[in-house]
């Protein structure tokens, strides 16, 4: 089967097209620019078609979708990094490819193969290679997305589905200290509910959290369980991580939070150096005594856009929490970094050359 039709645009058009004014890598920020083009294949019922490049302009979006109408939408974001020595990989596709499956069986959306995702996303970043920053300024981000494309507005399976790979160029995230609200009237997942699903409604009910901490005078929300209110489960776009007692603890994966990529790195160069790791629920409650007796050692949030953030504080309706900073979360991130970019030799198979 063909896979892709027209493998041969020339990454040199991209290069022509970029503006004169084009940002110098650390002022990219993220999901600003977007790259020109759309790597895009469509499923009738029958299979995926071959994949094609399209000029986003070109791109139609049906207004009666499922993909609009219900959200009947899921996508990954993933990154690739540019070597010291010029080559260029993605960081950890497969991973994101299970994810992305995974998400799609929860919406009923037909999944794309291992073939066709690491095709496409090669692809993408080759004819975007002209937005990629120099090793270690930033990354490119690539989101493959399944939306349901057939127009017809009863709810139901859709009969046409379309997969596509945008992309983005954005700077390197910096390691910036955030204070979080822990909201805890609003919901983002319930048990039996999305929450483990990369789809637009998790985004879409975390909105008003991030805008309801954002007037309280934060800058992130973490979202609890929505039976108590007292078990942490993720912030805005990242998971979480605490260090208390020397332990480092991160909500473990029961249906309602996201199973991160950097959440899984983290947890594997963590044990990797020694620390004591564990798969746990954190209370609201354990995080005020741990910071009130001393054992708290940091907290912070992760993700493929953020890489690491601290969390210098976090504050509810039960008082405002001062989480301390023993370095970790540095040290973590740093590490990570290295191995994404592939100055460090170690997890030479998380990184699929393009
Ligand atoms: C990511 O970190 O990959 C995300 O999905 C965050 C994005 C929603 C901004």
């Amino acid at each position: 089967m063909t896979l892709i039709t027209e493998p041969n645009l020339d990454p040199e058009l991209v290069r022509a097209a970029l503006p004169a004014d084009w940002p110098a890598p650390e002022a990219l920020g993220f999901g600003q620019h977007l790259g020109p083009y759309l790597i895009t294949a469509d499923h009738d019922g029958s299979g995926w078609s071959a994949a094609r490049i399209l000029r986003r302009d070109d791109a139609r979006l049906a207004i009666a979708s499922g993909g609009l109408q219900y959200g009947l939408s899921v996508f990954e974001g993933m990154k690739a990094y540019r070597a010291p020595d010029g080559g260029i990989h993605l960081f950890r596709p497969q991973m994101h490819l299970r994810r992305l499956q995974a998400s799609a069986a929860r919406l009923h959306l037909p999944p794309v193969d291992e073939a066709l995702f690491l095709r496409s996303c090669m692809l993408a970043v080759r004819v975007h290679e002209a937005m990629l920053p120099p090793a270690g300024r930033g990354a490119l981000y690539l989101r493959p997305t399944i939306h349901a494309d057939e127009e017809a507005l009863g709810l139901k399976q859709a009969a046409r589905h379309r997969y596509s790979v945008t992309v983005t160029p954005g700077s390197d995230p910096q390691l910036k200290s955030l204070r979080m609200w822990a909201e805890d009237e609003l919901i983002r997942a319930a048990p039996g509910g999305l929450g483990a699903a990369k789809t637009g409604a998790n985004y879409a009910a975390g909105l008003s959290g991030l805008l309801r901490a954002r007037e309280r005078g934060y800058d992130d929300v973490i979202w609890l369980d929505a039976a108590t209110h007292r078990w942490l489960g993720e912030a805005g776009t990242m998971n979480l991580f605490v260090q208390i007692g020397g332990r480092l603890l991160t909500p473990p994966l029961d249906g309602t939070i996201l199973a991160g990529v950097t959440r899984d790195s983290l947890l594997q160069l963590a044990r990797k150096e020694g620390l004591e790791v564990a798969e746990q629920g954190i209370g609201l409650g354990q995080l005020r005594t741990a910071a009130t007796s001393g054992t708290l050692g940091c907290a912070f949030g992760c993700g493929t856009a953020s890489r690491i953030v601290r969390i210098q504080g976090v504050g509810s309706v039960h008082g405002e929490i001062a989480i301390p900073d023993n370095g970790l979360p540095e040290r973590l991130s740093e590490r990570l970094k290295a191995v994404q970019e592939g100055t460090a030799k170690e997890h030479a198979d998380w990184r699929v050359a393009c």
